[in-house]
Formats: structure tokens, sequence, C-alpha cells
């Protein structure tokens, strides 16, 4: 197997601002309430005629920019979303068209927030086979056009935007050393749009009864997270014969300040070595941790050499895990 890297980031998030303010207007809530249980300030929010395969097409510009590579050159688009434009054709061909890979190949990927970390594992195998020299993986969500508004548990925590990296191969002992995936079904019930798939198609009744949104039990998610991120990590680490003292850099799914803090504690990993954007975003999803890497490597916070670890989980349930050696 040959040994992959990304060699290219890019993101890129509405520009419109939510502030936890302007949701004291549409709910009950406060900014004191949202940013001391969820570390949250303001989300992003795309605008009525933009639609998820809008971000991903920046991110992946700016990725294959970042990283020299022509579109022509891309083998395979890989799009991890939650938030399709449409239930089909998939969202990576209509990203594929916009960014004129012709050559790609192409499909949508659904891990909601695992989405970036199970991309990169597929992706990542591609190019270790031969089977493929340059795979672009993005992941990207407007989580704001399946929130319900009116449901203050769930519509202060999320938001939009997309990130994207170009797998390369690389040189030996580089790129991706270890990539960990799981899931666990039983958990399905705890996070989820119950309609408008095959089991409850669109209706009226669907409608009035705001089955098309997210329903959430918080509650639930945050005592699995705190515990499967520090899961994650490790069999991911252990995958490649490294332990949590080896981590230079974390890049966790930025749900929640409370379950990046019980991470960090746990994986012993100083606060000045874990990249937080969720402040400004909210949970964007899938796009949580490719966003988060883009911008760390952009902030000059990754040298080269770094350990760098990502680690996510969501709905599913699914959770993951990715070592790089940069
Ligand atoms: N403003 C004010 N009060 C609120 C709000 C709000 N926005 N939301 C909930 N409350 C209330 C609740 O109604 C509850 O009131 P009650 O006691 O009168 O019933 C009270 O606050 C406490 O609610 P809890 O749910 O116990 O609050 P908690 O401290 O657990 O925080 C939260 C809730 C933020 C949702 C937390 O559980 C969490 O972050 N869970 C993880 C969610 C997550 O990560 N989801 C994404 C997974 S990734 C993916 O795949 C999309």
């Amino acid at each position: 197997l040959r040994p992959v890297g990304i060699v290219g980031t890019g993101s890129y998030v509405p520009e419109q601002i939510i502030s936890n303010s302007d949701l004291e207007k549409m709910v009950d809530t406060s900014d004191e309430w949202i940013r001391t249980r969820t570390g949250i300030r303001e989300r992003r929010k795309a605008d009525d005629n933009t639609a998820t395969s809008d971000l991903a097409i920046v991110a992946a510009q700016r990725a294959l920019e970042d990283a020299g590579v022509n579109p022509e050159d891309v083998d395979l688009i890989i799009v991890a979303t939650v938030t399709p434009d449409m239930l089909f054709p998939a969202t990576a061909c209509l990203v594929q068209k916009a960014i004129g890979a012709e050559r790609a190949a192409a499909f949508d990927l659904e891990a909601a927030c695992s989405g970036f970390i199970y991309g990169l594992g597929i992706g990542s195998q591609m190019v270790a086979t031969g089977l493929y020299d340059t795979v672009l993986v993005i992941a990207a969500d407007t989580l704001s056009k399946i929130v319900d508004w009116t449901d203050r548990n769930t519509c202060v925590l999320f938001g939009d935007g997309a990130g994207a990296a170009v797998l390369r191969p690389v040189s030996e002992g580089e790129g991706i050393l270890g990539n960990y995936l799981k899931a666990d079904g039983n958990g399905s019930e705890l996070l989820k749009v119950p309609a408008g798939g095959s089991r409850l198609p669109s209706s009226v009744e669907t409608v009035t009864q705001r089955l098309h949104y997210i329903h959430m039990n918080g509650n639930e998610v945050f005592k699995f997270a705190v515990r499967i991120m520090e899961e994650a990590a490790l069999k991911a680490l252990e995958q490649c014969g490294l332990s949590k003292k080896d981590i230079d850099y974390l890049i966790p799914h930025q749900a929640n300040i409370r379950i990046v803090e019980a991470a960090l504690k746990r994986l012993e990993v100083p606060s000045d070595k874990v990249y937080i954007n969720l402040d400004r975003y909210g949970n964007i999803s899938g796009a949580s941790i490719a966003v988060a890497l883009d911008e760390a490597l952009k902030e000059g916070k990754i040298q080269a050499g770094d350990l760098v670890l990502l680690v996510g989980f969501g709905a599913g349930l699914t959770w993951g895990a990715t070592v790089i050696r940069w």
C-alpha cells in the first residue's frame, strides 16, 4: 500500500451571522444559556438561494488551489453530507460539474458529523491501493435548512459550512497513519430527521408534524459523545502503534465545548493543542473537523512532523478518528 496524505485543504462558510442575541428574539433562550451550556456565540447561515453544493464547490476549489491540483486531475469526489441539495443526484455530481472535474467518479457519503473522518478513510484507501492518485474529500452541510427554528433544544446548536481536503500519495512515514471507523445503529433514534425518506415519505402530515426537522435526544448524545471521543482516539492511535502521549495537535468535532473539554481531559491534551471554532460556527456536522483543520493549517497551528488527531461522532450513531503525520 502507498502512503497517502492530505496535500491541500480549503473551506468556506456563508457570510450571514446568526448571533445568540438574534436567537433570543426567535425562541425562549439566552446568550448566557447558550454560551455556558455549549460554548457557541454565533453560527453561519446560508441564504434561501444557497444549497450545500454551493458551499462545497467553493471549499473544493480552495482545496485544489491549495494543493496545486487541476480539477481534471481529480479521480474521485466524495461529498459527506446530511443535507444534500436533493435526495438524488448526489451532491458530489453537482460539485464535479461545477469545478470541471471531468474525469472524476463522484458519490455522497452519509455518516453525519463523522462524515469527514469516514471520507478520509475511504478516500485514502482508494489512493493507498493505487486505484486512484487524487481524491477530493468534501464535508459540507447546511443544517440551517433542516433545523426547526422554533425548537430551542436544537436551533441554537447548528450552523452551515464546508471543508475539503485533497488526498495524494506522500513520502513513507508521512500522511494518514491510521483511520478508525465505527457505528452503532442501536442509537439511531437519538438523532434523526424522521421524514422525507422511504419510511415516512413527504406528505402534508409529515410537514404539519414538523418531521422534516432535526429531532435529538441531546442528553443521551452528550453522554455518548464524552465516552466515545476518547475511545475513538485511542483505537486510532493503537492502530499505528501510538498512544495519547504522541498527540501534538487535536482537532475534535465541534459540537459542544463541554464535550471537547471532557475529551481533552481524558486524552491529557493541553488546551493550547486543540483547535476550537465552535464559538464562531456552532456544529456544522461533518464540515466541523474539515473547516477546523483548514483554519488550523492556515493559522500555522500545525507544524511539519506534528502528529495530528482528528476525532468525531455523529448521528447513526457513528464515530471515528484519523491519525496524520504532517
Ligand atoms: N435555551 C434555554 N434553555 C434551554 C435551551 C436553550 N436553547 N435548550 C434546552 N434548554 C433547557 C431544557 O429545556 C431543560 O429545561 P428543563 O430542565 O426545564 O426541561 C434545561 O435547559 C436543561 O436541558 P439539558 O438537555 O439537560 O441541558 P444540557 O446541559 O444537557 O445541554 C445540550 C443540552 C446543549 C443539547 C447538550 O445535551 C448537548 O450538547 N448534547 C450533545 C448534542 C450534540 O452534540 N448533537 C450533535 C451530534 S452530531 C450530529 O450528528 C449532528
